[in-house]
């Protein structure tokens, strides 16, 4: 008989956990740190073995799910039928690096392309962030609050700095009039973390020309439990299986932003 989404939910929090103290008892050793795909894109050994122990686990476990991992020890996914783990093993490596802290370890449990766990452990807060789809979102046990409607001149939107440079995925032409009429910006440089800040009403949108599946993948199911809205740039729904621009935002704020600033994604 297949696992219910509870059995799951029960190892995916246990393994999370697990996966979080593996990363604290690193702290005092040296890390093996390599680039990717340019010298700014950073990986360490961690990450590559915080990714496998849950590839292991999952494996082991649940020999029949589907696992995809920025790293690249899981599956080539083409579809998403059955069950995924879509899996971050450290969201925010160079804050990891350089600052061990603003990091996250992000894990997104989808059923035939339906989001049903979300997690992301803020291992250095001990906090974790947890959703199982029509129950809730919790922070550490407690349940967090519907988001609530606010308006752009009340707000505080995440976004990267880069949007300053020319960028055909984010016009600045479209960002400056906002950055001018939100409360204030912000940028911590963990899009899993940018994401649970919207799902606990620390900030109230984030923006991002870029992610990758597993960058959003447990953090969307969040924000949309919670009655946020979750889209492209352009308002269109995100497509798990390739990168994405990403705007995620509290509901009537998404609107708005999307509306007049965003021009219902007509550019
Ligand atoms: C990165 C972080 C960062 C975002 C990048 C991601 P990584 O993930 O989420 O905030 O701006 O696009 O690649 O590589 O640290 O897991
Ligand atoms: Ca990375
Ligand atoms: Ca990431
Ligand atoms: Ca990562």
């Amino acid at each position: 008989m297949p696992a219910t989404i509870q059995e799951i939910d029960t190892y995916a929090k246990q393994w999370i956990k697990e996966a979080g103290e593996r990363i604290r008892t690193s702290f005092p050793k040296t890390l093996n740190i390599t680039t990717k795909s340019n010298p700014n894109d950073l990986v360490t050994n961690i990450d590559q073995e915080i990714e496998r122990f849950f590839i292991e686990k999952i494996n082991e476990r649940f020999p029949e799910h589907k696992i995809l991992g920025e790293e690249g020890y899981g599956d080539s996914i083409e579809k998403l039928s059955g069950i995924v783990w879509i899996i971050d093993p450290i969201d925010g490596t160079m804050n990891f690096i350089h600052q061990q802290r603003n990091f996250a370890i992000s894990v997104g449990i989808y059923e035939n392309g339906t989001g049903k766990i979300g997690l992301i452990y803020d291992v250095v807060h001990d906090e974790l962030y947890h959703v199982v789809k029509g129950e809730g979102v919790t922070m550490n046990g407690e349940k967090l609050p519907r988001l609530e409607e606010r308006g752009v001149s009340e707000s505080i939107v995440a976004m990267n700095a880069m949007w300053v440079i020319e960028n055909r995925r984010l016009p600045r032409e479209l960002l400056a009039p906002l950055v001018r009429d939100v409360r204030g910006t912000r940028s911590y440089g963990s899009a899993a973390m940018e994401m649970v800040y919207v799902a606990s009403g620390r900030i109230d949108a984030y923006i991002t020309p870029r992610l990758s599946p597993w960058d959003f993948a447990a953090g969307i199911i969040m924000i949309e439990e919670l009655g946020g809205v979750a889209t492209n740039l352009r308002g269109e729904p995100l497509d798990l299986l390739k990168e994405n621009s990403v705007f995620v935002a509290k509901p009537g704020l998404h609107e708005e932003i999307l509306r007049k600033y965003l021009k219902d994604g007509k550019w």
